[in-house]
């Protein structure tokens, strides 16, 4: 790009396309100065091209006419901001075969067809940016990719996900119900209409995929990671918990462990001085550990308008500065066949809440199912009485086989002195992170 000007257009005039777009405008000069290049927006493409977003879009730049930006020379990055998996991936592909860069916020999207996009852009000598995808504002991308690129990474873990976050904070500090405080989060438009993907953790999971890609360098699929949300906690766990000196997060696990990979996504006990547990609200953290730099952690906004505009940006301007030095950045290739420890194998501390009868012999009898597979209790509470039929008693366990921990579960599941399925929390001690 001999004259220094790079032509982007935005796909997608929403919350993260207003976002981008706004400091493309209002920071032109400002970009230039910090970059040494000129990045131009050209092209802003929406079905609806007429609501106010709050500032002035210069003539000629929006479009309902998504053609118009293919066929353009002077665009050379294609900005897809509006999620999901169709039509973003069929415009993204089209996109890389009229040779323009690419830059995404599409987590979906790259956990699911990330190989094929890699691989066209590849073929093609262009690259994907896609900072926005992970963590929003957070850039954790750059850090694992150029920060800490000295580094064979351990572990990778996160909160990656702010509506999930959002409700286990509130039910943490105010004893809400899981239900209540997504009402009212709906309500605030802060959760999403359909909220399955944030509280199931696979949306977490999908932030997940892509980010264990890029620290272990392997062929990481969706389905090779371990899902578990967050509906099923109630407020009564989370006291428990904080009795017992921990905080429950939705975190993203993958950890290296003998040559294999861990990949999961659950609730999980974390001690309540980890510094993690202090993460609160809306906010992402990511913690990273490194054979060389130790353990890092990147704390802010995973979502919103503009600290996810501005990771959008940041891309932008990483590929308009290295194709103005004629070499533009790669997506993610080379990656390994992943060597994944099945979830199964995991060993782990447990807490359980069993809803049993209150009655003699019950404690005994759990405690002779877990017994009979190999998991030793390390402490067990039960407090309420009076509910005959549907006691809380909580166990923590020593470290046990998942495998023995889900085979004793069922069994226990089906006796008549337990009324209700077992919640299981995994517990990650403050040694392993
Ligand atoms: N829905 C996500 C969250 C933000 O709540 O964190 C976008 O990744």
């Amino acid at each position: 790009m001999t004259d220094k000007k790079t032509g982007i257009a935005i796909f997608g005039f929403g919350t993260v396309g207003s976002g981008a777009a706004r400091i493309l405008l209002e920071q032109a000069e400002a970009l230039k100065k910090r970059t040494g290049v000129e990045v131009a927006l050209k092209k802003i493409c929406d079905r609806d091209v007429t609501s106010d977003r709050g500032f002035v879009v210069p003539e000629g730049i929006l479009t309902t006419d998504i053609n118009e930006v293919f066929s353009a020379s002077d665009i050379h990055v294609f900005v897809e901001l509006i999620g999901g998996i169709e039509p973003a991936k069929t415009f993204i592909l089209k996109a890389i075969e009229h040779g323009k860069h690419i830059v995404t916020a599409n987590k979906a999207l790259l956990a699911l067809h990330g190989r094929e996009i890699m691989d066209a852009a590849a073929k093609k000598g262009v690259s994907v940016g896609f900072e926005a995808s992970v963590g929003g504002g957070v850039p954790v991308i750059k850090a694992v990719r150029e920060g800490l690129r000295a580094n064979e990474f351990q572990s990778v873990m996160g909160i990656m996900n702010g509506t999930a976050n959002y409700i286990l904070s509130r039910m943490s500090d105010e004893g809400l119900a899981f239900e209540e405080v997504l009402k009212e989060a709906q309500r605030l438009g802060f959760a999403e209409a359909d909220p399955t993907y944030d509280v199931e953790g696979i949306d977490t999971a999908h932030k997940l995929a892509i980010l264990a890609r890029l620290a272990f360098e392997m062929q990481v699929e969706l389905s090779d990671i371990h899902v578990e949300g967050i509906s099923s906690i109630k407020p009564l766990d989370i006291e428990f918990a904080r009795e017992l000196g921990y905080e429950i997060k939705l975190l993203a696990i993958a950890q290296k462990a003998g040559g294999e990979l861990e990949l999961r996504v659950h609730p999980t006990m974390i001690p309540v001085g980890h510094l993690l547990a202090q993460v609160k609200g809306a906010y992402n953290a990511f913690y990273l550990t490194g054979d060389s730099v130790g353990k890092v952690m990147l704390y802010g906004l995973g979502a919103g308008q503009m600290p996810t505009g501005s990771a959008v940006v940041a891309d932008i301007c990483d590929i308009a500065m290295a194709s103005d030095a004629g070499n533009a950045p790669s997506g993610m290739s080379g990656l390994l066949p992943l060597r994944k420890r099945p979830i199964e194998t995991l060993s782990s501390r447990y807490y359980f809440r069993f809803s049993a009868k209150d009655q003699p012999g019950v404690l005994a009898g759990i405690a002779g199912v877990l017994g009979q597979h190999n998991i030793s209790i390390e402490s067990c509470v039960q407090k309420a009485r009076g509910q005959k039929d549907d006691v809380p008693i909580v166990m923590l366990t020593h470290e046990a086989m998942e495998r023995d921990v889900q085979n004793a579960l069922a069994q226990l599941d089906q006796l008549d002195i337990v009324t209700a399925r077992t919640t299981v929390i995994r517990i990650e001690e403050g040694k392993k992170i």
